[in-house]
């Protein structure tokens, strides 16, 4: 037996037995590497007389092309088996239902949100958003509630304390209307915004939290009456409760900063011992709402020869229990992940006025 032939035997044995992909690839360096036998013997060729490389060439080229194959085969046969392996192993059901660990829900008061925003700006409005710390000024002042006005204490108001040398005393917004005065200075008429955000007040029973959700909405153009108002308080409650039976009533009322001021209930039916909106079987407050007035518009520094508007104000957590029948309003604050999951919405239940927006 040749020294080529005895090599060819012994690595072509050595390939077989190697049972790990690292063990073929330190074989292949061994033969073919750089400075692999195979490699090596190859180099002899160029040194050897013409009848010298006629006898042992192709014994030579046998042994590289008989080991490159083994080589390639042993590789591929021992990657088959780790695949199979990995096959056997790693076993997944799919009729299995999705396992995607603990899903959050979206807040009722968000999606009712998402549903102001989604009709107001059908009709136009934009959002608008202003400060939760404000100062006495705009959520009171400016909006024709002076010092020594009696509505300063119905608002149980959250004041910060007095600071030296401070221009004004700051407190937590005791309602959405604040924003309206920041738009009016901010931006020019015609005006026709929204603003969701939080309030504050102290304030705490069944019915009544610390913080809560109003929605204030405000229109400045020129000749706006007070049949404007209704309409597009209509138009949204309709579009808010997806009914078409929705009945307002307007009972004059005061705020100082509209007028006139117009309280909005909006008709109920009792069905199996539940109050459900639409009909007129009975009333509930929803909104507070009026013509600005025309002080609080000369305050911005709008001329109220010129422009007139109107505004309203409302709950937002008032709106989502009476639209999806929650009776305790503590219960939107507690985080009790049983009541999130039972009154939450899906994330992916966007709200549109052509899909619905309760969908
Ligand atoms: N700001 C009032 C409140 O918190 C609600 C309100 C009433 C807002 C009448 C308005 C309005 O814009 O015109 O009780």
């Amino acid at each position: 037996m040749t020294e080529t032939t005895a090599l060819k035997s012994g690595l072509l044995a050595d390939i077989a037995a190697a049972n790990n992909l690292a063990a073929v690839e330190e074989l292949r360096v061994g033969a073919l590497g750089k400075q692999g036998v195979i490699t090596a013997l190859l180099k002899t060729l160029g040194g050897m007389s013409a009848d010298e490389r006629l006898e042992k060439g192709p014994a030579i080229q046998d042994l590289r092309e008989s080991v490159t194959a083994a080589i390639a085969e042993r590789k591929a046969t021992l990657e088959q088996a780790a695949l199979d392996a990995r096959l056997a192993s790693e076993k997944l059901d799919m009729t299995l239902p999705a396992d995607i660990g603990p899903v959050g829900s979206v807040h009722p008061v968000s999606q009712v949100m998402d549903e102001l925003a989604e009709i107001f700006a059908d009709l136009g409005f934009s959002v608008a958003t202003g400060p939760e710390i404000e100062d006495d000024w705009h959520n009171f002042t400016a909006l024709n509630i002076p010092e020594t006005h009696p509505a300063r204490a119905m608002h149980d108001t959250f004041y910060f304390p007095d600071v030296d040398g401070a221009a004004q005393r700051m407190l937590l917004r005791t309602h959405t209307s604040p924003v309206q005065i920041r738009t009016m200075m901010n931006q020019k008429p015609p005006i026709r915004i929204i603003a969701p955000g939080r309030v504050y007040r102290s304030d705490s029973d069944a019915t009544h939290t610390p913080m809560f959700h109003q929605i204030e909405g405000l229109v400045i153009d020129r000749g706006i009456t007070l049949g404007h108002l209704k309409w597009t308080l209509e138009t949204f409650l309709k579009a808010f409760f997806e009914r078409d039976d929705i009945v307002l009533r307007l009972r004059p009322s005061y705020f100082p900063f509209t007028e006139p001021s117009v309280e909005v209930d909006v008709g109920y039916t009792m069905v199996n011992g539940q109050r459900v909106i639409g009909g007129s079987d009975g009333w509930l407050e929803v909104l507070g709402s009026g013509m600005v007035h025309r002080k609080v518009i000369e305050a911005c520094g709008l001329d109220p020869e010129e422009w007139q508007g109107f505004a309203f104000g409302t709950g937002v957590d008032r709106l989502a229990m009476l639209k999806y029948g929650m009776t305790d309003l503590r219960a939107f604050f507690d985080g009790d992940l049983r009541w999130l999951k039972h009154y939450g919405f899906s994330a992916l239940d966007v709200p549109t006025l052509s899909g619905g927006v309760g969908a």
